[in-house]
C-alpha cells in the first residue's frame, strides 16, 4: 500500500509525514460556505452527492494524505429516537434528557444507506487516497442525548451515570453495539480507516472510565474489528485517561494539544502501547499567519522526532479546525509537514 497515512497507522512509514485535519471538510473553505448557504445541514449530510462534494473539497485545494467523509456523529441518532436540529448553530435536541437516553433504540444499520452510497461515490473519485469513516463513542453520544447539546460541565449525563449505573450501562450497551455495527458497515462500504470520536469522556475520572466506559468501548471495537480496517481513537481533553485508552489497543490514538507529544509517547510506551500517534497541534495555530503558526507546527514535529515516532505519526490538529482557520495557513502547514522528513 502506497499511502503514507495507512503506512503510519501500520507503524512502517518511511516517507513524508502524512497530514489531514479534523473537520477539514466543512467550516472554513469558501466553496463550502457557498453550499452551506444553499442547503441545510440535514440536506448536506443526507445527500450522497453533496456529502461527496464536501468531503473532496479540501483535497482539491491541498495535497492532504486522507479524506474524512462529511457527516456528523449525531446523524445515526435520528434513527435511534434522538433527532438533532442543526439549524441554529450548535446541535439541539428537543426532547433531551435521561428518559430519551433510557429509551434509545438500536440502530438498524440499513437506515444509514445514504452514507454508504456517499462512501462509494467518494471512493470512485478519490483515486489512491484513503477515506476515513467515523462514529461518536457511546459516552459522547449519551452526553448529547441527555444534555441536549454541547455542555460546559456535562453534569446531567454524569448525574444519570452516578445515580443509576444499571440503566446507564444498558443505554451504553445499545449505543456501543449500534455504532460498532455502523463502523463495520462503513468499512464494508469502502472506508479505509475509521476514527472513534469520544470528545467529552475526559469529564470522567479514570476509575469511572475504567469501570463504566471501557467495557463498552471494548464491545464497540470488538464489533468494528470484524470489518478489518484500522481504528483511531480520538478524545480531548483527556490526558488523564491515556493509559486506559492504551488498553483498547486501537491502531492509533489522536492526542490533544494540552500535552507534550514526546512525553505522551513515553508514558504510553511504558504501559505497552504499540500503536501509532496522531494530532497534537493546537487548532488556534491554524488561525494565525504562517509566519506565526510555524513555531507551533515545528514544536509538534520536533517532539515527534525526539520521541522517535516519525514512522508512526500522523500530523493533525488536537481538536477540529475552526471557522476562523486561514486556508492559506493550512496550505503552508501541509507543505511544511511534507518536507520535514526529506
Ligand atoms: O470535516 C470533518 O471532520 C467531517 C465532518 C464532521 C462534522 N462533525 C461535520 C459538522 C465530523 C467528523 C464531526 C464530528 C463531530 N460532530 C464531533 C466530534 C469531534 C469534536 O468536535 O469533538 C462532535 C462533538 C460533533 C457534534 C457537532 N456537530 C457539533 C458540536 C456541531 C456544531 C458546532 C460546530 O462544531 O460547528 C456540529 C455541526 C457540524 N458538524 C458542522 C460540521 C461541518 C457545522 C455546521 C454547519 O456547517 O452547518
Amino acid at each position: 500500500m502506497k499511502s503514507t497515512f495507512l503506512n503510519a497507522i501500520n507503524q512502517c512509514n518511511e516517507e513524508h509525514i502524512p497530514v489531514w485535519f479534523m473537520r477539514q471538510a466543512g467550516r472554513y473553505l469558501p466553496e463550502y460556505m457557498e453550499l452551506k448557504d444553499k442547503h441545510s445541514f440535514k440536506t448536506r449530510t443526507h445527500t450522497p452527492d453533496l456529502m461527496t462534494e464536501i468531503s473532496l473539497q479540501p483535497l482539491r485545494r491541498y495535497p492532504l494524505d486522507a479524506a474524512i467523509m462529511f457527516s456528523d456523529i449525531l446523524t445515526p441518532l435520528e434513527f435511534m429516537g434522538a433527532e438533532f436540529d442543526f439549524s441554529s448553530g450548535g446541535p439541539k435536541l428537543q426532547n433531551a434528557g435521561e428518559s430519551t437516553l433510557r429509551n434509545i433504540q438500536p440502530l438498524n444499520t440499513d437506515d444509514m444507506a445514504f452514507v454508504y452510497e456517499g462512501i462509494g461515490k467518494i471512493k470512485e473519485q478519490i483515486g489512491e487516497k484513503p477515506l476515513i469513516g467515523f462514529v461518536g463513542a457511546p459516552f459522547t453520544l449519551a452526553s448529547y442525548i441527555v444534555e441536549g447539546g454541547t455542555s460546559k460541565e456535562f453534569s446531567k449525563v454524569k448525574h444519570f451515570l452516578f445515580s443509576n449505573e444499571k440503566e446507564f450501562s444498558k443505554a451504553m450497551q445499545t449505543l456501543a453495539s449500534s455504532v460498532g455495527h455502523y463502523l463495520k458497515a462503513q468499512m464494508q462500504a469502502g472506508v479505509d480507516a475509521v476514527q472513534i470520536f469520544d470528545s467529552w469522556v475526559g469529564f470522567l475520572n479514570q476509575d469511572m472510565y475504567e469501570k463504566h466506559i471501557l467495557p463498552h468501548m471494548q464491545e464497540l471495537i470488538g464489533i468494528a474489528r470484524e470489518g478489518g480496517k484500522p481504528i483511531i481513537l480520538y478524545s480531548q481533553p483527556s490526558s488523564h485517561l491515556l493509559t486506559s485508552f492504551a488498553k483498547l489497543q486501537t491502531d492509533a490514538i489522536s492526542i490533544d494539544w494540552r500535552v507534550r507529544l514526546d512525553e505522551v509517547a513515553e508514558t504510553l510506551d511504558k504501559v505497552g502501547y504499540k500503536g501509532s500517534f496522531q494530532g497534537n497541534l493546537d487548532p488556534v495555530a491554524t488561525t494565525l499567519n504562517w509566519e506565526d503558526a510555524k513555531f507551533y507546527v515545528e514544536d509538534v514535529l520536533s517532539r515527534a522526532k525526539k520521541a522517535n515516532i516519525l514512522n508512526r505519526y500522523i500530523f493533525n490538529v488536537g481538536h477540529g479546525v475552526i471557522p476562523t482557520t486561514k486556508f492559506e495557513t493550512i496550505e503552508k502547514i501541509v507543505e511544511h509537514v511534507h518536507s520535514f522528513r526529506n
